[in-house]
């Protein structure tokens, strides 16, 4: 399953940031519209009340309006076509209309103002399945006067004022979707491109970097995304010039050794190889076999390309030292080694430290002359091996590090050129470095420094 299928089985992140910013919008207008809409609500009804109570009491006060009740008058003679009028005297109740609907509704409330008991009453009442605002005010002796407004248009204007919020409300939404819509797809775009390219390299295995627009969160994003692509590159091509090197490094041995093998054979054949030849022939062949496994094993040993794996312990350098000393000398080459060493404890690959000591010591050894000494220190972390020999020109300082360098001199003497660019691998891997220079005997020196601690302290440091 590629990475896009498994993104489709989702909720894409766009249409997710769409379906929030829409949430977030309709929930805003939602509120917004319910609070304007109970305000007005509310202030509309005051107005009503106010007006209704105002008329109340004016025809309350002028005593015609309950005149006009009792004598049967019709409300459109009062001038007040808009509202409905009852009276309640002595217990008892009349209407304007004559229809008697709003003499219906009276109750309780509206005998205790005509009594006296309360003041004034005011409700909504249902008068023929319409809302009536209905209020009672004293009006004389024993008397109560009962005004009812319809509320009808009222709630006409709150209808109308619903409906437009509601259209609001879903073109807000609506905007609010494709809004967010937009911006989703226009930010994530930069997204999408880097997965595309990311796809892309893990299709073609082709490390171009990508192009860094803008210079906002994902800019930094693609820039780290190329570094790390940069360095993938650098480590295949660190590989592939290592398999390119070894090849042409193999080569030669291997067609010597072969046309030792042809020239035995063909002896053998003929019948005519003394036993001296046949037997130095066998020699070359077995130190050449010899030299081809060493060389294939620096080669493993180079090609490791990653940090340090093998769980990594407090090693004892001055131990590494003195290991690798003793077999040097049993090498004998006649060659004195001089070692003074004080422990120093690195965390590290015993294995991989002996080896680069070792190789330091083989090379002062190798160039040493006849009967000469190689001196060896190890103080704070830092071990200098020097010898007497020729030391290093000028020209090859720069290079001896190199995989497969050799001196012009050294092209004579056995070895392959990788022996320091072990050590220094070595060094590197266990955050130290490694210099060559010129010793004061004449002869060259080189100096590997590694962190870590006396071993007095027992707290070896990294
Ligand atoms: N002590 C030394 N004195 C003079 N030249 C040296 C010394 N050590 C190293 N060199 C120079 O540095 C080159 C690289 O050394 P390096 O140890 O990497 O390779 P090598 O000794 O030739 O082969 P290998 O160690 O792989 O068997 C040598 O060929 C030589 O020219
Ligand atoms: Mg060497």
């Amino acid at each position: 399953m590629t990475l896009r299928e498994q993104m489709s089985d989702r909720v894409s992140l766009a249409l997710r940031i769409t379906i929030l910013t829409t949430l977030a919008v309709a929930a805003t207008i939602a509120a917004l519209c319910l609070a304007v809409f109970l305000t007005v609500r509310s202030q509309l009804l005051a107005e009503v009340d106010d007006a209704l109570g105002q008329r109340a009491e004016a025809a309350a006060d002028n005593g015609l309006a309950a005149e006009a009740v009792l004598q049967g008058i019709s409300p459109e003679a009062l001038v007040a076509a808009d509202i409905r009028i009852a009276v309640i005297w002595d217990g008892r109740a009349r209407e304007v209309s004559m229809d008697d609907s709003l003499v219906e509704q009276l109750g309780r409330r509206e005998l205790a103002v005509s009594t006296g008991e309360a003041e004034q009453s005011l409700r909504t009442v249902d008068i023929g399945g319409v809302d009536y605002r209905m209020v009672a005010v004293p009006g004389g002796e024993d008397r109560a006067l009962v005004l009812a407004q319809s509320l009808e248009p009222t709630q006409a204007t709150l209808k109308r004022l619903g409906v437009v919020f509601w259209i609001i409300g879903f073109a807000g939404v609506l905007l609010a979707g494709v809004a967010g819509w937009a911006v989703a797809t226009t930010s994530l775009r930069p997204v999408r491109r880097l997965t595309d390219a990311a796809e892309r390299i893990a299709a073609t295995e082709q490390l171009t970097p990508i192009e860094v627009s803008g210079d906002d969160e994902l800019a930094r994003l693609t820039v780290a995304f190329n570094s790390m692509l940069e360095a993938l590159s650098a480590s295949l091509q660190r590989q592939r010039q290592l398999v390119a090197d070894a090849g042409h490094e193999l080569r030669t041995p291997l067609t010597s050794l072969r046309t030792n093998i042809e020239l035995l054979s063909q002896a053998d054949f003929q019948g005519g190889l003394s036993e001296r030849t046949r037997g130095e022939l066998l020699a070359d062949i077995r130190a050449q076999i010899g030299e081809l496994s060493t060389l294939v094993g620096d080669l493993v040993e180079l090609a490791r390309d990653e940090p340090l794996d093998r769980s990594p312990e407090p090693v004892d350098l001055a131990q590494v030292v003195d290991d690798a000393v003793q077999r040097v000398r049993r090498r004998g080459q006649g060659v004195t080694i001089d070692v003074q060493s004080t422990p120093w404890l690195v965390v590290g690959d015993a294995q991989l430290l002996e080896r680069a000591v070792l190789n330091l010591l083989d090379n002062a050894v190798k160039w040493s002359p006849p009967l000469g000494t190689v001196h060896v220190r190890l103080a704070d972390g830092v071990l200098s091996v020097a010898d007497e020999g020729p030391g290093i020109s000028n020209e090859d300082l720069p290079h001896v590090f190199e995989r497969f360098y050799r001196s012009h001199e050294a092209r004579t003497l056995p070895g392959s050129g990788l022996g320091l660019a072990i050590v220094e691998q070595t060094a590197q891997r266990h955050g130290g470095q490694v210099r060559a220079g010129r010793a004061a005997t004449g002869g060259a020196l080189f100096t590997l420094r590694l962190p870590g601690a006396p071993a007095a302290d027992r707290q070896p440091v990294r």
